[in-house]
């Protein structure tokens, strides 16, 4: 018994919002440095009021549409978010509810920062594969903009918002091939959102932090030994991928990691330009587009991977 992806989908709320239009907004920043830093030109902001499930649930019909499933026939809903509308219940019960008629399917989020949506893909293959549940919905949805420090230029231009789905079904074929979870978690302090509500009170800080350069070193490390430890655990070389879609947080990060894994630019699939870093909604969003404008097509071997806060990091190797 394999996973299969039989569907993807993708949201971007509102306008994109060039790195022009961040300094138009007073943010001391500027678009040469932005994009010689890290290559993104624009992202896309969501409104006040628009929230993660909003988003995640656009992305999910979409790739319920694409697999012609039923949403009634999914039995097990992740979402990978570190943004959820609220503490409890999940966004996963939260789209469960909007999607309508899905009652009774296991539904419930998953933090692993920018790595969620890699995390949540690999539960979901596990309870497929052991037989439990047989049609997955597993979404990657962030409204990062609401924990930014606007006053703090060196992560406000880095972030946007958006969400990504994919159906996962049982399939006698592959099919997901293998994946890997990784975390140390002594490198929590590298990036963090160190604030909690206690008593009816923020305590803490409640925007995101970042030692740059040290999440930076830490990325580009791991991201090639996940993507070799599940080449290695498929049988394959890391040159037989045909299509790495790694975490979209900074392109001289996936320039690196491709480069050290044999992998030509253009097999990577590049959204940060367009999207900036949507953390758990990248790596689903940067394969949603790829599938739509037929790079990616069936039977090709496809890499997902992704990096982040606690720090966690982990690989999905399949044939999609
Ligand atoms: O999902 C994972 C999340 N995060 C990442 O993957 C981020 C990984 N890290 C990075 O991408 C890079 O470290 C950054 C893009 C965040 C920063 O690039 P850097 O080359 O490491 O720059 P830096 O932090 O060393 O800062 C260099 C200079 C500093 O000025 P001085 O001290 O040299 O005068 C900063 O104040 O750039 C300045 N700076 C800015 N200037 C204009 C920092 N942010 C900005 C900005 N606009 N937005």
């Amino acid at each position: 018994m394999y996973a299969r992806l039989t569907g993807t989908g993708s949201y971007l709320p509102g306008t994109a919002v060039s790195n022009d239009d961040l300094a138009a907004r007073g943010i001391d920043s500027n678009d040469e440095w932005i994009v010689s830093r890290t290559g993104i030109r624009s992202r896309f902001l969501a409104a006040p009021e628009t929230t993660s499930s909003e988003l995640g649930l656009v992305a999910a019909q979409r790739a319920l549409d694409m697999a012609g499933v039923a949403a009634s026939d999914i039995d097990l809903i992740i979402v990978a978010t570190s943004t959820p509308d609220f503490i409890f219940p999940s966004t996963a019960c939260l789209i469960q509810g909007r999607l309508g008629s899905s009652k009774g399917a296991a539904a419930f989020d998953v933090q692993a920062v920018c790595s969620g949506f890699v995390y949540a893909l690999g539960i979901a293959e596990k309870f497929i594969r052991s037989g439990s549940h047989s049609k997955a919905l597993v979404i990657g949805a962030e409204v990062f903009s609401r924990i930014l420090d606007w006053n703090d230029r060196g992560t406000c231009v880095l972030f946007g918002d958006g969400a990504g789905a994919v159906v996962l079904e049982a399939a006698e074929e592959p099919g997901i091939l293998t994946t890997a979870m990784h975390a140390d978690g002594t490198q929590n302090g590298i990036l963090n959102v160190p604030g909690q509500v206690c008593g009816g009170q923020v305590t803490g800080d409640p925007f995101l932090r970042m030692d740059g350069q040290a999440v930076f070193k830490f990325a580009v490390r791991v991201l090639a030994e996940v993507a070799e430890e599940v080449c290695v655990d498929a049988g394959i070389p890391t040159n037989a991928v045909e299509w790495l879609v790694p975490h979209q947080a900074n392109i001289r990060i996936m320039e690196a990691t491709a480069k050290k894994l044999g992998i030509d630019r253009d097999r990577v699939i590049i959204t940060v330009d367009r999207h900036g870093n949507t953390s758990a909604a990248s790596v689903p969003l940067a394969l949603d587009e790829a599938v739509r404008d037929g790079r990616i097509r069936r039977g090709q071997r496809v890499l997902l991977e992704g990096v982040g806060g606690g720090f966690t990091w982990g690989a999905a190797l399949l044939e999609f």
